[in-house]
């Protein structure tokens, strides 16, 4: 696949205080391999790694340093990207599966920003204070992903406007958003849920010991 797969994977994991998402084990393996597992098929793979630390042998990735922030540690991999499509995933969601890859790639190489979503299961409220509070009206929402696909020359005038403006974002499509660029919609994935708290490591195990790169 002709694109440059970026992984920000220098964040600390503090929520999970596990240390390092990216060196944490599940079924065996680091969700760095998990994840990379997902994109044996692309020409060009970096990965930002915390600050110190030394990049694990044998990958078949690029590493470099990440910065303070996950936007930060994204901008740096833009700079070092060499093909005009860019992927970027997060390490913390190491069950991606390669239909979504695709699917994200193929979106994005047509329309020049995709990123894949999902319709939100729970009732969301404003709180009053400790108090419940209106709804959100939850049929018009949606959960965002990553793998996320832009055109590489847009993800770029994107980090750089945001830099100029003092804006800070958790993803890169909030980013393209505010270049007033359209960014397309794909159907995203339960599997590749992001995880964040210690009780998400179950459904890590329970995952590994199923997966075969498929949901
Ligand atoms: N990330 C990064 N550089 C940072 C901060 C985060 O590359 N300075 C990456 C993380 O490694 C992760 C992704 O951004 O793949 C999403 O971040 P998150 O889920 O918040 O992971 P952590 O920042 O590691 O966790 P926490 O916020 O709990 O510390
Ligand atoms: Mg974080």
């Amino acid at each position: 696949m002709e694109v440059s797969v970026l992984i920000p994977a220098a964040g600390k994991g503090e929520r999970l205080g596990l240390g390092p998402k990216a060196f944490l084990r599940v079924g065996g393996r680091t969700l760095l391999e998990w994840t990379l597992a997902a994109f044996l098929e692309a020409a060009e793979v970096l990965v930002a790694l915390p600050p110190g630390a030394s990049p694990p042998r044998g990958l078949r990735a690029t590493f470099l340093e990440g910065g303070e922030t996950r936007q930060e540690s994204v901008a740096r991999l833009l700079e070092a990207a060499s093909l005009p499509l860019v992927l970027v995933h997060d390490v913390a969601r190491p069950f991606v599966s390669r239909a979504l890859v695709e699917r994200v790639a193929k979106a994005a190489r047509a329309q020049g920003a995709a990123v894949p979503v999902l319709p939100v299961p729970d009732t969301l409220i404003r709180p009053e204070g400790e108090a419940y509070g209106a709804a959100l009206p939850r049929e018009a929402l949606r959960l965002v992903q990553t793998p996320q696909g832009f055109f590489t020359a847009l993800l770029r005038e994107a980090h750089a406007y945001a830099r100029k403006q003092g804006l800070s974002a958790t993803d890169d499509a909030q980013l393209v958003q505010a270049l007033g660029y359209p960014v397309a919609l794909v159907e995203g994935e339960r599997t590749a849920f992001k995880v964040t708290y210690p009780e998400d490591l179950f459904l890590a195990e329970a995952l590994a010991r199923v997966w075969n790169g498929s949901p």
